[in-house]
C-alpha cells in the first residue's frame, strides 16, 4: 500500500521504516530540509538500536524515500500516518498545532480517498476533530476519515518494539477504516485489537500512566522501606512472582522521565480536570515523581555541609539507557542543583554528553563547572562524591573497588540501584541508593 508518513521523530520515522521493512511503499514528510538530505544519505536523526541499518536497506531497495514535499507525498496515499509532536503545554495540556498543520495540509492536497491514521498521542476526542477540521478544508470530492493508531514503543528498543508489538491497537468508526487498517498490519503478524476511536485514544494515555504509576507506587514503597529497614529490590521480587502484578516496571529509582510518561500523565490529568474530574491516582503519581527525582540529592546534602569546590562525578545524564534523550531526565533536576552550591562537576555518558553540552557548556557554568569525560573512572578519580544517574552497561561495569580506589572519598549515590550492598559494603564504599 501506499503510505505517507507526516513528520521523522521517534514515532513517525521508525513506524515509516517499519511499514517499509514489511513491503509497504513509503514516503516520509517532515518540513527540516537538512534532515531529509542526511536521511537519504542513510543518516538516522536518532540514536537508536537498528533504525539506520533499515533505513539504508529500504532506501536503497526503493520502498522508503523522503521529502519536504508533502503534495506529491499526500495527493495519491492510501493512508497518511500523522506521527508529529504533542508537546505539553504550560497547563499540561497537549499543544495540537503540528497535528492541525498537517490535517490542513492533507485536506488541501488529497486527490483519492485516504485514511488519516493519528499515531502521535493526542487526548481523547481529539481525533473526531481531526476528522472534522480536515473535511472543513477539503478541496476535492473524496473520501478522508481518520483512525487512531497509537504507539506503544519505547525508545531504545523503538524498532523492536514496532516489529515484535505486543499488540496493534487501532481505532476506527467505519468498517472501511477498520480494513484499510488490518490490511496495512496484515505483515506485521501481530494480535490487533480493533476498537472505537475515543478508546483507542484513551488505551495510549491509561497505558503509559498505569507504567508511570507503577513506578511511583514503587518509589512510594522504596521511600517507606528505607523508614522501617525493607529493601525494595527483595520487595519487588518477592511482588513479581505474582502474574496479577508481573515483573516489569518493578524498578524504584530516581523517578521517571523521557519525553512520554511525563507528558502524558499531566495532559490525562488535565483533561479530567476539564471534565470536572479529579483524577487523583494520576496526580498522586506525577506528585512521588516531581519529589524522587532529587531525593538522591537531598541525601547528600544532609551528609555534605556544601557541594561548593567538590569535585562530584556525575554518571548518566540521559533519562535512560539506550537513548541520547535528555528530555525530563533527573539530571536537569539536579545538576542544576549542584552548579548552583559551586559544585564541579565531571560527567560521563555514552551518547548524551553532546546534548547536553548544549545545555550546560565545558567549563564555567554559574558558580560551578562541568567537564565532561569519556570513561565513567575518569570522572571517579579524585571524586568527593559519586552520582549515578542512568544504568548505562558502561556504568554498570565500573566494579565496586574502583571507587574505592579512584575516588578521593569513596561516597556514592546511586540513583539506579545498580550494586549489591552487601559488595559495596565489602569494597568500603559508602553507598547510598533508593529503598534500601
Ligand atoms: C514509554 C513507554 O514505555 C512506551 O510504551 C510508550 O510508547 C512511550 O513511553 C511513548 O509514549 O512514546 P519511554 O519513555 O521510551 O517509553 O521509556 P520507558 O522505558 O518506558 O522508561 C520511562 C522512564 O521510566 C525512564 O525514565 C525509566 O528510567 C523509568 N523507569 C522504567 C523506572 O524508573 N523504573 C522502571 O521499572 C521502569
Amino acid at each position: 500500500m501506499k503510505i505517507a508518513v507526516a513528520g521523522t521523530g521517534y514515532v513517525g520515522l521508525v513506524a515509516g521504516v517499519c511499514f517499509a521493512e514489511v513491503g509497504h511503499d513509503v514516503i516520509c514528510v517532515d518540513i527540516d530540509e537538512d534532515k531529509i538530505k542526511s536521511m537519504k544519505k542513510g543518516i538516522s536523526p536518532i540514536y537508536e538500536n537498528d533504525l539506520q541499518d533499515l533505513m539504508v536497506k529500504n532506501y536503497s531497495e526503493g520502498r522508503l524515500n523522503y521529502t519536504t514535499d508533502f503534495k506529491s507525498a499526500y495527493k495519491d496515499a492510501d493512508a497518511v500516518f500523522i506521527g508529529v509532536g504533542t508537546p505539553e503545554q504550560l497547563d499540561g495540556s497537549a499543544n495540537l498545532s503540528h497535528i492541525a498543520t498537517v490535517a490542513r495540509q492533507i485536506a488541501e492536497c488529497v486527490e483519492k480517498d485516504c485514511l488519516v491514521v493519528v499515531k502521535s498521542t493526542v487526548p481523547v476526542g481529539t481525533n473526531d476533530k481531526v476528522e472534522q477540521f480536515i473535511h472543513d478544508f477539503l478541496i476535492n470530492k473524496v473520501k478522508v476519515e481518520v483512525a487512531s493508531n497509537p504507539e506503544f514503543l519505547a525508545q531504545g528498543s523503538a524498532v523492536h518494539d514496532t516489529l515484535q508489538a505486543p499488540r496493534i491497537i487501532i481505532g476506527t468508526e467505519s468498517k472501511w477504516a477498520e480494513k484499510i487498517l488490518m490490511k496495512i498490519y496484515e505483515p506485521f503478524k501481530l494480535p490487533v485489537v480493533s476498537v472505537n476511536r475515543r478508546s483507542a485514544e484513551m488505551i495510549k494515555y491509561a497505558s503509559n500512566d498505569f507504567l508511570a504509576l507503577k513506578i511511583s507506587y514503587m518509589n512510594d514503597i522504596a521511600n517507606l522501606c528505607e523508614l522501617v529497614g525493607a529493601d525494595i529490590q527483595a520487595v519487588a521480587n518477592g511482588m513479581s512472582y505474582d502474574d496479577r502484578i508481573g515483573n516489569k516496571f518493578l524498578n524504584a529509582g530516581i523517578g521517571y522521565g523521557g519525553s512520554c510518561f511525563p507528558k502524558d500523565t499531566k495532559a490525562l490529568e488535565y483533561l479530567a480536570k476539564q471534565h470536572g474530574y479529579d483524577l487523583r491516582t494520576v496526580k498522586a503519581t506525577i506528585d512521588v515523581n516531581n519529589d524522587q527525582k532529587t531525593i538522591l540529592f537531598k541525601k547528600a546534602s544532609k551528609r555534605l555541609i556544601t557541594f561548593n569546590g567538590l569535585k562530584i562525578a556525575v554518571l548518566g545524564l540521559t533519562f535512560k539507557p539506550g537513548t541520547d534523550d535528555l528530555r525530563e531526565s533527573p539530571t536537569l533536576d539536579n545538576i542544576p542543583l549542584l552548579l548552583e552550591q559551586g559544585a564541579d562537576i565531571y560527567a560521563y555518558d555514552p551518547v548524551g554528553a553532546d546534548n547536553f553540552k548544549r545545555l550546560y557548556p565545558e567549563g564555567k557554568n554559574g558558580n560551578g563547572t562541568i567537564t565532561y569525560v569519556n570513561d565513567p573512572k575518569e570522572a571517579l578519580e579524585s571524586a568527593n562524591v559519586c552520582f549515578i544517574f542512568t544504568e548505562w552497561d558502561q556504568i554498570k561495569a565500573v566494579k565496586t573497588t574502583d571507587y574505592k580506589k579512584l575516588m578521593r572519598s569513596p561516597l556514592v549515590y546511586d540513583g539506579r540501584n545498580i550494586y549489591d550492598l552487601k559488595d559495596m559494603l565489602k569494597a568500603e564504599v559508602e553507598y547510598y541508593s533508593v529503598g534500601r
